[in-house]
């Protein structure tokens, strides 16, 4: 039986529904927001300084890191399209699939465990993108990465 089934089912007015509607409304709002799961940094997209294919199946792009120059910084990641890339905390890049293999939502890179977490239902992937804790079953897509011998342009190819 749904909510608005068993509440009508026991008689009371229209009024008195609105209010449990309203208030399961308010207690869904709040029980998400102390739901929240540990935190990824904000969603830094990429956008400028990238040339190339970024989305699909065909990924081959390249970065320019003088104007991407958070990833030049350790602990740092951005999203290029349909690709997550991380300068680790051990200064190696990472790009992996940024869509989680459980539901398809977007995962962050979480800088204080080094690897990366799927904010929807806690999967966790290490930079390689081998599952390291479920939901998820299913390794995220890792890219290989290639920086120039000058250090300001990053490759990531499928
Ligand atoms: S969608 Fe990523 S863990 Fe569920």
């Amino acid at each position: 039986m749904k909510r608005g089934q068993f509440l009508r089912s026991l008689g009371l007015s229209t009024s008195t529904l609105m209010a449990f509607y309203c208030l399961g409304t308010t207690m869904t709002a709040c029980g998400s927001k102390e739901d929240d799961p540990d935190p990824v940094d904000p969603n830094p997209s990429g956008g400028t300084g990238v040339t190339g294919t970024t989305t699909g199946s065909a990924i081959n792009f390249t970065i320019d890191l003088t104007k991407n120059t958070s990833l030049k910084t350790a602990g740092e990641f951005k999203i290029f399209g349909d690709v997550l890339v991380a300068f680790s905390t051990s200064s190696t890049y990472a790009a992996l699939s940024k869509i989680c293999t459980h539901e398809g939502n977007t995962v962050g890179y979480r800088k204080a465990q080094n690897d990366i977490l799927c904010p929807f239902h806690q999967s966790e992937f290490s930079l390689t993108g081998a599952v390291e804790q479920g939901p998820a079953a299913a390794p995220l897509k890792a890219y290989k990465t290639s920086l120039s011998a000058d250090g300001n342009t990053l490759t990531v190819t499928a």
